[in-house]
């Protein structure tokens, strides 16, 4: 048989439109089963909040994080066993330098320990914490600009009396469809830098843009927030934890990127910035993980000489020695295969057209989505949700739609909206709300099939139905607290 007019002869894989996942299950999980009104009085026992209420009891989708909920290949059960858990520079160590020089930059790990530019952290956030707390003693009254900067980080910005500025692009903002709503406002940059460029000791780009989205930073806004920082002699970092992801989308919606390779863009992304926090708990594919690496030679390092230092001292006083941070061994050999895959097209064509199957099936539904589509979760709009009912913001729908959606169906998302990024004010006893109310529905990696996805929309669409029928939340412990939907609880009214 000519295979060449077998070929010809009936429609290709392609064309059928239908393909498979580039992976199969290999171990498998079964779920534990609660009726629902089991589920809603676990729910109302924990005080409605979505994050107390016990992982076993979300017999649907867990969509309340991609963090660190990643179901890892067998490469990485593999490497697992080759972990070593030797107390100083462990095996792992020293090949995770290897993997950052090889799709980083060799810049950002440098091997002699004796001029050290990379350090691990167990995950993203006490990274920051290190970074921020050495910034915060060069002086007061500093800013430090982002695209939009995560809860966490934002949180230990301020912890250091340092003021975090979200420069949210105006596509993101008006809700206009442009394939780059992650970028900075540069218009908005150029006034704060003219104005106030030497109080701010750091720009960030947060790549995706998670409090916006999800959604990509362009090569060109990478490219021109660099010039724009160097120029007024200010160091570039990128928040890094979905450096991968970004990459796709510069190479799927960014002029002159499609045939080049995602380790090539991600190398031009990071040739562009003086360094960058991390959570390897995302696009490292980890369980667990992240870090800070600065580039040998690069601003930070020369504005900043003795920074390294203080940043080895905090590794050593909050995770140990510089060589594990804080991360057994056997976790630093899951990040060295995670790190290798996460840059794969196959991968990454997977990744983000489940997110992308998602939302559209959500927008198919009638529901309002935040579109296009980000790289690792889709955002429900909860503003033009409640649009035609007599809801407030001071309602807060999105804790109630997150709780119902839980309690009723078994999903669990979270809000990232009027509760999570609101603030209340003891003394003037009122509610600020912030520029974005989302409710997000993050896509844990390699997790779910697209039966899973179609019971999470399919349950959002009830709850959208039924909109007028959703309670209003009273907040009944945390509201002045800060980071206050991680601590509160509630009763629905
Ligand atoms: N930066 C970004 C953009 C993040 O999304 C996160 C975590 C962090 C920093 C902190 O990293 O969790 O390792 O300490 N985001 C998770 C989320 C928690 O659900 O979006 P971490």
């Amino acid at each position: 048989m000519d295979s060449s007019k077998l070929l010809r002869a009936f429609p290709n894989e392609q064309s059928l439109g239908t393909g498979t996942r580039p992976y199969v299950n290999h171990a498998v999980a079964f779920k534990k089963k609660y009726t629902a009104s089991k589920r809603i009085k676990k729910l109302a026992e924990v005080g409605w909040n979505v994050f107390f209420c016990p992982s076993e009891y979300v017999t649907g989708c867990d969509m309340l994080s991609d963090s660190g909920t990643t179901a890892m290949t067998n490469e990485q059960w593999a490497a697992l066993h080759l972990g070593d858990e030797a107390y100083g520079s462990n095996r792992g160590y020293f090949l995770l330098a290897e993997k950052i020089r090889d799709i980083w930059g060799e810049a950002f790990f440098n091997p002699d320990a004796r001029k050290p530019n990379a350090f691990i952290f167990h995950q993203g956030r006490p990274g920051e914490d290190a970074l921020f707390t050495e910034i915060g003693k060069l002086g007061s009254g500093m800013q430090i600009p982002s695209n939009g900067h995560f809860d966490t980080t934002e949180a230990n910005i301020r912890a250091n009396r340092i003021t975090a500025v979200n420069l949210f692009s105006r596509e993101l903002m008006a809700n206009e469809d442009t394939p780059f709503k992650g970028d900075i406002d540069i218009a908005r940059l150029k006034i704060l830098l003219e104005k106030s460029h030497k109080k701010i000791p750091l720009i960030y780009l947060t790549i995706t843009n998670n409090t916006g989205g999800g959604q990509p930073v362009s090569m060109a806004n990478i490219r021109e927030t660099s010039r724009l920082a160097h120029r007024y002699n200010i160091p570039l970092f990128f928040d890094a934890g979905r450096f991968a992801e970004n990459a796709w989308f510069i190479k799927h919606r960014e002029n002159g990127y499609m045939g080049k390779s995602i380790r090539a863009i991600v190398r031009e992304m990071f040739s562009h910035v003086d360094g960058c926090t991390v959570s390897f708990k995302k696009d490292g594919l980890g369980n667990m993980g992240g870090g800070i690496f600065l580039r040998e030679g690069g601003l930070f390092m020369k504005r900043y000489p003795h920074i390294p230092d203080g940043l080895m001292n905090n590794q050593i006083l909050s995770e140990g020695h510089p060589t594990y941070g804080g991360l057994t061994g056997r976790d630093i050999m899951a990040l060295v295969v995670g790190l290798e895959q996460v840059v794969t097209d196959e991968y990454l064509d997977h990744r983000v057209g489940q997110v992308a199957y998602l939302g559209n099936r959500m927008t198919e539904l009638g529901l309002p989505m935040l579109t296009p589509f980000g790289g690792h979760a889709v955002y429900l709009d909860m503003n033009k949700f409640f649009d035609d009912t007599d809801k407030k913001a001071s309602d807060f729908g999105g804790i109630a739609f997150a709780a119902l959606l839980l309690g009723l169906y078994g999903h669990r998302v979270s809000e990232l909206g009027n509760f999570a990024f609101g603030s209340y004010d003891k003394k003037t006893k009122k509610e600020t709300f912030p520029e974005v109310n989302f409710v997000r529905f993050a896509i844990p990696r390699l997790r779910y099939e697209r039966q899973d996805l179609d019971a999470v929309a399919d349950a959002a669409k009830a709850l959208y139905e039924n909109r007028r029928l959703i309670p209003n939340v009273k907040v009944m412990y945390g509201k002045e607290l800060s980071l206050r939907h991680f601590k509160a609880r509630f009763e629905l009214r």
